[in-house]
């Protein structure tokens, strides 16, 4: 079933780096630097990472790793030196790929402690940099092998962070928060990974409605779990029709989470197909093998909405979820069907694949209905976002220039990629039906923007924003710097969002 995460215990530690007793330290370098690894001063250490610099043994590329054991002038028995890529380039997105590098690779079997040394090179220091080398730190403990029977990764049992040397003064309760705020958004990072990787039978609507209510619960934030008979009753006939080909009830999840008391409210919405096998219209075996992370949308905006509260965000946030299994029962929807929505809208559905959009649209109804601020969904929309985009980078769509830009200016924050594409109203013409209102399905070209066409006749004119995420989602590969399966990507960049926002 959705079990949760094993914790690291993360503190801040004010010895010498060399003095350190953790058996390994993690020591980041620079690339094409004269300086010495973070902590190191002139140690043996630093003297032989100087002579493997002129070597090119070592150049301190991003996510390079080394290891020295037994490091001259170390108290630690083991150092493991870690590639920043050059100062200029450091920023938050390489900051999380470092750390996510050095921890993938200790965390392969149990260890009581490890210290991480924190380079203390920016006149800001410390900044949210420190935050995202934490963040790393915790993705990196944790892999994607939720059913092995041996664990495949162990979280630190206890991180130690130790800035340089002589940096701290008076800066002390600003480290203290960016450790903090790592340590948060890592784990939200963990548990939307966490969701997206447990196997679509261990984590249908119910029980991933449930497992979601606990987190948010243990955050102190309200949840509500809406059951079939309620969504009946709410007239979601998207989503309704889409749950209908499978025996499992859908679900719909509403937690709220109030840090800026009366006022207005973010809504963030999330598809949560927890598993896409394309329905009638049925996915090719191939296509269908990654569809468990159907549900990310889903599992990123309650893993947000989670460390938003746990940083008490002075926001408002009211987070929609729309769980359901697309599948292909003796009930399921139907070519040629026509669902009558929310709103009122009816659906010609002229292909089943096109799920997400249909359950999407009753929740963008419901939340808009209550006047929030601004609106943002995430979703798994479609393959063509992919195709448009490449595996790395979501599609941004939306009717707010204002909204997007802010999304625009947290994904530069954080190192997230998104990018706009165009929405432009000739592309209504495109899902017009013959015989209802909307057709489910445009034509063959664009296909992430007229998903996206479609969504936008269920905000009205609140101001919205659409991140296609069926690309970052999940990641095929596995390598130093990320692991194979569920990424939770925007969790960074949704909690960075919610920072720099209001309401
Ligand atoms: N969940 C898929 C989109 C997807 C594809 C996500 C690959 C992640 C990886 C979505 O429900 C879907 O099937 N979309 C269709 C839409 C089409 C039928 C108009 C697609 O993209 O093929
Ligand atoms: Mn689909
Ligand atoms: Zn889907």
């Amino acid at each position: 079933m959705l079990d949760g995460s094993d914790l690291m215990k993360i503190r801040l530690l004010r010895d010498r780096p060399t003095q350190i007793l953790s058996p390994w330290v993690i020591l980041p370098v620079f690339e094409n630097s004269p300086n010495p690894p973070a902590g190191a001063g002139d140690t043996g250490l630093a003297t032989l990472v100087g002579r493997l610099r002129d070597r090119k043994e070592l150049t301190g590329s991003l996510g390079e790793l080394t290891a020295i054991h037994e490091p001259a002038g170390f108290a630690a028995a083991s150092a493991l030196l870690v590639g920043l890529g050059p100062l200029e380039k450091w920023d938050a997105g390489a900051a999380f790929t470092a750390g996510f590098a050095a921890s993938k690779r200790l965390a392969g079997q149990p260890r009581d402690e490890v210290a991480l040394i924190l380079p203390a090179v920016a006149t800001d220091f410390p900044d949210e940099r420190i935050s995202a080398l934490i963040e790393g730190i915790t993705a990196g403990t944790r892999g994607p092998g939720l059913r092995k029977s041996e664990p495949g990764r162990y979280a630190f049992g206890t991180l130690n962070v130790v800035p340089e040397e002589g940096e701290v003064a008076g800066r002390l309760e600003a480290l203290e928060s960016q450790i903090r705020r790592g340590e948060i958004v890592g784990q939200a990072v963990n548990l939307a990974r966490d969701l997206v990787n447990t196997p679509p039978a261990d984590k249908r609507p119910e029980a991933l409605a449930a497992r979601i209510r606990e987190v948010a619960q243990e955050a102190e934030v309200s949840a509500e779990v809406w059951d079939l008979a309620r969504i009946r009753s709410e007239r979601f006939g998207g989503l309704l029709g889409v749950a209908a080909g499978s025996s499992h009830a859908p679900a719909v999840v509403i937690l709220e989470y109030r840090g800026a008391g009366e006022g207005p409210h973010i809504a963030l919405v999330g598809k949560g197909v927890t598993f896409d096998s394309g329905g009638l219209s049925l996915k090719p075996s191939a296509s269908m093998e990654d569809m468990k992370c159907d549900m990310t949308g889903a599992a990123v905006v309650a893993a947000s909405v989670r460390a938003a509260a746990l940083l008490k965000l002075p926001v408002n946030v009211t987070a929609y979820m729309a769980l359901c299994e697309n599948m292909t029962g003796g009930e399921a929807m139907k070519l040629g069907d026509v669902l009558t929505m929310r709103n009122g809208k009816t659906v010609e559905v002229l292909n089943t694949d096109a799920e997400g959009r249909l359950i999407l649209a009753d929740v963008l109804s419901y939340a808009s209905e209550r006047s929030p601020s601004r609106i943002i969904d995430l979703a798994t929309l479609t393959g063509a976002c992919m195709v448009a985009l490449g595996l790395k980078v979501a599609g941004l769509l939306g009717n707010d220039d204002r909204l997007r830009d802010e999304i625009l200016a947290a994904c530069s924050a954080t190192g997230e990629r998104a990018w706009q594409l165009p929405l432009d109203e000739d592309v209504r013409e495109a899902l017009k039906s013959n015989v209802a209102d909307l057709k489910n399905v445009g034509g063959k070209w664009g296909g992430a923007i007229t998903a996206a066409k479609f969504l936008e006749q269920f905000v009205g004119d609140i101001p919205w924003a659409h991140l296609d995420i069926a690309g970052p989602a999940w990641s095929d590969s596995d390598s130093v710097t990320r692991d194979a399966g569920g990424t939770g990507c925007f969790v960074q960049t949704l909690v960075k969002f919610l920072e720099g926002s209001g309401s």
